[in-house]
């Protein structure tokens, strides 16, 4: 996403790990990622619950896009010194991105790392023909929906009691990609 920004103190590289130690370096899934993205989920209430074998069916089949193909899903994780700190789960259908989850560790909010990773969300759904984004957040995720808002995203309809455990209504956030 244009203009995301860069923070001093955290090296927001898509480079390699072979960059600065503290570089954050985003990446796909992998296999051995999984038990940490797990962790993550159950660190961050506001993140959608998904178990286990979700995340082994994306990386098992990683990014199955070719042209004879209009859906696929893809996840990235955010590495820091060798650790897990974020990840973002995303899908691509027809010309829509569709943002399913995504959560940074506690200990490294506010640092740039969501915003890394939705960056490279975004190009991914651009390179598949993507001209707009959406996602639902949790209408008390205050958080998340400053996040959100900070990259270009914007009200465009409430999905009524769309969670549960608690029940709540959903904001739908779209933003042009275009
Ligand atoms: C939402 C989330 C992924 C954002 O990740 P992050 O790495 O902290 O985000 P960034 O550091 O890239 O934030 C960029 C900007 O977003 C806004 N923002 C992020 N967190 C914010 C907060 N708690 N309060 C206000 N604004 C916030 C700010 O404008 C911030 O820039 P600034 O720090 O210079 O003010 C993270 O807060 C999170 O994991 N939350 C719990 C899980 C969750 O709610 N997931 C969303 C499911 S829909």
């Amino acid at each position: 996403m244009e203009g995301a920004p860069v923070r001093a103190g955290a090296w927001l590289s898509t480079g390699g790990p072979e960059a600065a130690p503290d570089a954050v370096h985003v990446r796909k899934l992998a296999w051995a990622d999984i038990p940490a993205v797990l962790a993550l989920q159950e660190a961050s209430p506001g993140a959608a619950r998904w178990p286990r074998g979700d995340y082994e069916r994306i990386s098992r089949t990683g990014d199955t896009s070719t042209p004879a193909r209009s859906c696929d899903l893809n996840c990235w994780v955010a590495v820091q010194a060798q650790q897990v700190k974020g990840f973002l789960v995303a899908r691509h259908v027809a010309d829509e991105l569709t943002i399913l989850n995504m959560a940074v560790s506690p200990d490294r909010r506010r640092c740039g790392i969501g915003s890394q990773m939705l960056e490279v969300a975004v190009a991914w759904g651009r390179a598949s023909g993507a001209r707009m984004a959406f996602l639902e957040v949790r209408e008390s995720n205050a958080e998340a929906s400053a996040f959100y808002a900070r990259q270009g995203f914007a009200p465009s309809g409430r999905r009524k009691g769309f969670y549960t455990d608690p029940p709540e209504d959903a904001l739908l956030l779209s933003r042009q990609l275009t």
